[in-house]
């Protein structure tokens, strides 16, 4: 296996009282619902059969199209097991970032099933950290034992997972990881579903996905209230203020700045390619499609965060209608 750079360990502070409560009520309809749900679909990674190898060539099997690079002059004058590197790399990089991100995902759903105050969104929170644990073991597997090339988490999600892990408001955890970072995920392990021509990975995602989907909702249903008249306009503003940077930094994370000089190529003028390919961009652009429409759901689609959507142009998907999970 060759881990591209190693890093040492990261230590930050979760910054949250443990609750205790006296009483024992739950009766949120929605979360209970979301609760029953996740004891329901629990499943073992073990019943799948991990002998099986995926094709090194392209080890998520997915058309050529759904790399950033295809189609590009560069892409052009690539032989074949040029481009077999590039999907390797490429798919190694997307698997690996999505393993930090389960890790931080765990993380957060340890600091909300200590934090929050209704017993009903702490055991969501409890039902999630595992359903995390599960998710790590799974993607760590593929990474480590099937791709056999890692990569450390990128400078940008690695600035959102902390400030989403260490925040001292418990709503803004919630927000940066089950709105801002699942949403993002669940967008590509949709793609991954429906483009992806192997069984196997299909089927695994497949199932991660539908965890991931409520783990979302979860976030949403949270949120929702809070955002929508408990906040002050001062508080609302940090909270939209929050999201803008998010959202920024996933976009810019996108990228995949970090593979380019693992494959001989110039990281600064990839870089570049990347930001001004309009077929890269929509790539970028078109994971932000179940994250805007929740946006809105949840009251948070004012001022900057609609100033920076436009910009951006993706504004369009809020009016998208909204998956609802529970
Ligand atoms: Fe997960
Ligand atoms: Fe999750």
């Amino acid at each position: 296996m060759s881990a591209i750079l190693s890093e040492p360990v990261l230590r930050w502070p979760l910054n949250v009282d443990a609750v205790m409560q006296s009483t024992y009520a739950t009766g949120d309809d929605q979360l209970d619902r979301l609760y029953q749900k996740a004891k329901a679909q629990q499943w073992n990674a073990d019943d799948y059969d991990w002998s099986y190898e995926l094709n090194p060539d392209n080890p998520l099997d997915m058309p050529d199209g759904t790399l950033l690079i295809f189609g590009s002059p560069l892409w052009q004058k690539m032989d074949e097991p040029a481009r077999a590197e590039v999907r390797h790399h490429f798919h190694a990089w997307t698997l690996s970032q999505i393993l930090h991100g389960e890790q931080g995902a765990m993380l957060c759903a340890i600091k909300l099933a200590q934090g929050e105050e209704h017993l009903s969104a702490r055991l969501c929170a409890c039902a999630q950290a595992f359903d995390e644990a599960r998710h790590i073991e799974v993607y760590s597997r593929l990474v480590n034992d099937k791709l056999r090339v890692t990569y450390p988490m990128s400078s940008s999600l690695k600035r959102l997972l902390e400030d989403t892990i260490t925040s001292r408001q418990l709503d803004i955890t919630n927000l940066g990881m089950q709105v801002l970072v699942e949403g993002i995920a669940l967008s590509i392990f949709q793609n991954i579903v429906a483009y992806s021509r192997d069984s196997f990975i299909k089927e695994v995602v497949t199932r991660i996905q539908r965890d991931e989907a409520r783990h979302f909702a979860v976030g949403r249903v949270t949120l929702r209230r809070l955002y929508n008249g408990e906040l002050s306009a001062a508080e609302m503003r940090e909270r939209e203020e929050f999201t803008c940077e998010g959202i920024h930094v996933l976009y810019e994370h996108l990228c995949a700045d970090d593979i380019w000089e693992q494959l001989g190529q110039n990281r600064k003028e990839c870089g570049e390619l990347v930001r001004n390919s309009k077929m890269a961009n929509a790539l970028r652009r078109n994971l932000f499609r179940r994250l805007v429409p929740s946006l809105k759901d949840m009251g948070l689609l004012n001022g900057k965060v609609v100033t920076q959507l436009e910009k951006m142009d993706m504004l369009d998907y809020a009016e998208l209608p909204l998956r609802v999970e529970a």
